[in-house]
């Protein structure tokens, strides 16, 4: 898709001028006298970019509210994944209440769409860990691909699996950097606690306060409103619905898993491709029997574990009735889930946690679990 053919269904015609009202609540930090510093050595910026292409006028409002447009007019070099005016839209009314009122959470999440490396849409990896994209904001985002790697979301940590943001256009060029076009706002976990959305309520989208009413209404009280999602993907459906998991996938397919796994509430530690290409070797010389076991050990039966349900160095039994360990790091935060074979250069790592099912939760591993006994 070009830039040129992105509507833009309502930007700032909508919006009044946006940034009249996003800065009735802040002050505007940009003077006259500052915006002309702006001028960078070089043209187009990433910033005049943004602020000269429709579809774009919130970001380039809010860049400018939190004095970040004099940033990525600078020198660089920036990829930004750029949200549409359209992604603006879409954000929990609650969390836009607290952004218009927190200039410091909201530059938060703004750089949290920037990395400070040129990452043209070639060198973006589709499994973990060279998915994983460090934001200026700290934190990383994931690169996460369907429909065999054409489709490619970057998804925040806070971004909910069914609802990421995908890249629909790539590789804008500006002095300074690249852009690419996502249609939703990347969520840094920061703001986690403010988009929670009870999955029993559900609210008709258009009965939604967008995000021009809550500018235009002060931010006393955060509207209780909030879009549920509509739909809810088990544990099945999220392995087989993104590449990374296609092994796994497909041996949970063949080893007639994906029936339980459709339905109960289970935590799963889910491998990664990468996981099962690292025991490649071992794996064809497994009987049936061992691969199910195998496969079972990465199951946790009748309970959805969230890592804080995680304790340190606790055993865990797993649904082949072996127990695996949780091993955390200095911070006390679980960083491996471990078997009994798993040697110490191939711990299974924590690449991902809590990402929830309709029937539980997953974690994503960068080892299979190997339960004793597995390894000749
Ligand atoms: C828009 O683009 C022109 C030409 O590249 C540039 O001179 C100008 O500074 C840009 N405007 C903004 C607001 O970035
Ligand atoms: C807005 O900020 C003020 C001062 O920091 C705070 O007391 C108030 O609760 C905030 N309102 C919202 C809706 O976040
Ligand atoms: C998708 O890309 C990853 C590497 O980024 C690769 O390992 C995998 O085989 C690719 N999948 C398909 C279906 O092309
Ligand atoms: C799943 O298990 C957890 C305990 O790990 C429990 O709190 C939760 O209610 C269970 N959910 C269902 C739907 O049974």
């Amino acid at each position: 898709m070009k830039l040129s053919s992105l509507a833009s269904p309502s930007s700032c015609l909508l919006f009044g001028s946006c940034l009249a009202l996003w800065s009735s609540y802040v002050t505007l930090p940009v003077t006259a006298d500052e915006e002309i510093n702006l001028i960078s050595a070089c043209e187009p910026t990433i910033a005049d970019i943004a602020c000269n292409t429709t579809g774009f006028a919130t970001l380039c409002d809010l860049l400018e509210i939190t004095d970040l447009a004099s940033v990525l007019a600078g020198e660089g070099p920036f990829t930004v994944f750029a949200p549409l005016d359209s992604a603006f839209e879409l954000l929990d009314p609650a969390l836009v209440a607290t952004l218009v009122n927190d200039t410091d959470l909201l530059a938060e999440v703004l750089l949290y769409h920037v990395t400070p490396q040129l990452l043209p849409a070639e060198d973006l990896r589709c499994s973990a860990p060279d998915n994983l994209v460090e934001m200026v904001a700290g934190g990383n985002s994931r690169t996460l691909c369907q429909n065999n790697n054409e489709t490619f979301f970057q998804k925040g940590a806070a971004n909910p699996r069914d609802d990421m943001p995908e890249i629909i256009d790539t590789d804008i060029e500006a002095c300074n950097g690249i852009i690419h076009v996502i249609d939703k706002v990347m969520l840094p976990n920061s703001v986690a606690d403010l988009i929670e959305t009870p999955p029993s309520t559900s609210v008709p989208a258009t009965a939604a306060p967008s995000i021009a009413d809550a500018m235009t209404e002060p931010p006393v009280a955060a509207p209780t409103a909030v879009s549920a999602p509509t739909t809810c993907d088990t544990i099945a459906d999220i392995a087989c619905g993104l590449d990374d998991f296609s092994t796994l996938c497909s041996l949970v397919v063949q080893f007639d898993l994906a029936g339980a796994l459709s339905a109960g509430n289970w935590t799963v530690f889910a491998p990664t491709n990468a996981a099962f290409e690292a025991i490649a070797s071992v794996l064809p010389e497994l009987s049936e029997e061992t691969v199910t076991d195998v496969l079972l050990f990465h199951v946790v039966a009748d309970a959805a574990l969230y890592s804080d349900d995680l304790e340190c160095s606790a055993l865990v039994e797993m649904a082949n009735g072996k127990n695996s360990r949780t091993k955390c790091d200095a911070d006390l935060v679980p960083q491996f889930q471990s078997g009994g074979d798993n040697s110490d250069g191939a711990e299974p790592e924590l690449l991902e946690v809590d990402i929830p099912a309709c029937n539980g939760v997953i974690h994503v591993v960068s080892n299979v679990l190997l339960p004793a006994g597995t390894l000749p």
